[in-house]
């Protein structure tokens, strides 16, 4: 009778020290496979664990998001315990982020130091890094070979290249088909565009590191002189409202020569439903006046909201979604950059996703956009330069005329300080 009930006992106390099944919700942005893959990896966490994760699926666009998150965030949100933030997001939504330092501290040594430092702010580790991003331009083999042309290395070659084959193709039959598409749609897209043509140019980063403003200049203004030119005669008029999807659409439908977009669009398009299957690859983006190529960097990371009432199991997936071996799956399935090294060497992703593993240079190598220097008020700056770059495309203005307006919005935007 006592053994019994010593024995009900420890029953007891086991079941009320065992952690208890709950329902957690991660906010992500809905671009090629990641929704799909997302789920894929949340089911294996569900079954390792017991917990269950809801998805709230985000608009496509990072400015849309960005704007949601904002808002969620101020009002104090608690139906949101995990979100997928931008790698820029950091300094602005660090107020209501949790610190990730402490429990994360035996893995964020497997990550690139600079990727951990982009998502700390004022020592608080406000997000884990899910993945990297690093465009590529991507071309048709079987066109430039039809046409007999080299893959372009700089963006002059490149608007040639462009019309030449758009020009033979059309006056084949193929009126459909484009030289060059890319994200030319006023959004955080044609921030990193623009930034690429404007690096490459030797042009700067819009602000330096430093803070300062340095976005009018004469190989800036070229570069956004040169965009323009490429709007209704290698690109669609239509590009002025392309982000990553609408470019990889009219790409992958086989009407464009040549596309700037991410890497998760080379396995979308290699697969077997794919009109360019086998007909496609991708390198770095061209060079400019400066003679060397720029690469935007992007990622997406993932943080713990502060207003979240499952912190624990929110950490807890933050930590199984960054792991190597969630990493590894999504190099596999989306071709998304991994951050930790190591995985850069792994055999099956260099065979399986061939550009991701070509792609670590590219990746160490790219330009950041200037959120560090203008913490809580890169947004304004990056929207107040992305008009100006879809203004001067649009023929509202030239480069020159809009970068001095530009930059006297900067001036007033950043007062002091920033
Ligand atoms: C990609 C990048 C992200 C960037 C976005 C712009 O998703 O990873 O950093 O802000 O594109 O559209």
């Amino acid at each position: 009778m006592l053994k019994a009930f010593a024995a009900a006992l420890v029953a007891a106390t086991f079941l009320t020290g065992a952690a208890r099944a709950e329902e957690i919700t991660i906010a992500v942005g809905s671009i090629g496979r990641d929704v799909d893959e997302m789920r894929g990896q949340l089911d294996a966490f569900q079954k390792a664990t017991g917990h269950t994760v809801r998805i709230v699926t985000m608009p496509a666009s990072s400015t849309d998001q960005f704007g949601q998150y904002r808002l969620w965030l101020s009002a104090g949100n608690k139906d949101v315990d995990v979100y997928r933030t931008d790698v820029i997001w950091a300094p602005q939504l660090a107020a209501n982020l949790v610190d990730l330092t402490e429990p994360m501290k035996d893995v964020v040594d497997q990550h690139l130091p600079a990727v951990i430092q982009s998502q700390t702010v004022d020592g608080k580790l406000v997000a884990m890094p899910l993945f990297a991003d690093a465009p590529a331009l991507y071309y048709r083999k079987d066109l430039l070979e039809k046409h007999g042309r080299e893959v372009p290395k700089t963006w002059a070659e490149l608007a040639e290249t462009a019309k030449v084959v758009q020009d033979a193709e059309r006056a084949d039959g193929n009126a459909q088909m484009n030289g060059f598409v890319f994200q030319g749609a006023a959004y955080e897209g044609l921030t990193c565009d623009a930034l690429e043509w404007v690096a490459s140019n030797g042009g700067g980063q819009i602000v330096s590191p430093e803070g300062e403003i340095t976005i009018n200049n004469p190989e800036a203004a070229a570069a956004l002189n040169r965009a323009r030119s490429w709007v209704g005669t290698i690109a669609p008029q239509g590009v002025l409202g392309y982000m990553e999807e609408e470019s990889r659409g009219v790409w992958q439908t086989g009407n464009a020569v040549f596309m700037r977009n991410w890497p998760y669009a080379y396995p979308l398009s290699a697969s077997d439903d794919s009109p360019v299957k086998g007909k496609f690859d991708a390198v770095p983006l061209p060079a400019g006046e400066s003679g060397v190529s720029a690469a935007c960097l992007g990622g997406w990371n993932l943080a713990v909201s502060e207003f979240s009432e499952h912190k624990d199991v929110a950490i807890e997936l933050v930590k199984f979604l960054t792991s190597a071996d969630s990493q590894k799956a999504r190099a596999l399935g989306t071709a998304r950059l991994p951050t930790i090294p190591a995985l850069y060497e792994d055999p099956e992703i260099a065979e399986r996703q061939p550009l991701v593993a070509k792609w670590k240079s590219v990746f160490e190598n790219a330009t950041p956009r200037p959120s560090a220097p203008t913490k809580a008020k890169y947004n304004e700056v990056s929207q107040q330069f992305w008009t100006a770059v879809n203004k001067t495309m649009a023929g509202q203005g030239d480069g020159a005329t809009n970068l001095q307006d530009l930059e006297r919005q900067l001036r007033r935007l950043k007062r002091n300080a920033w």
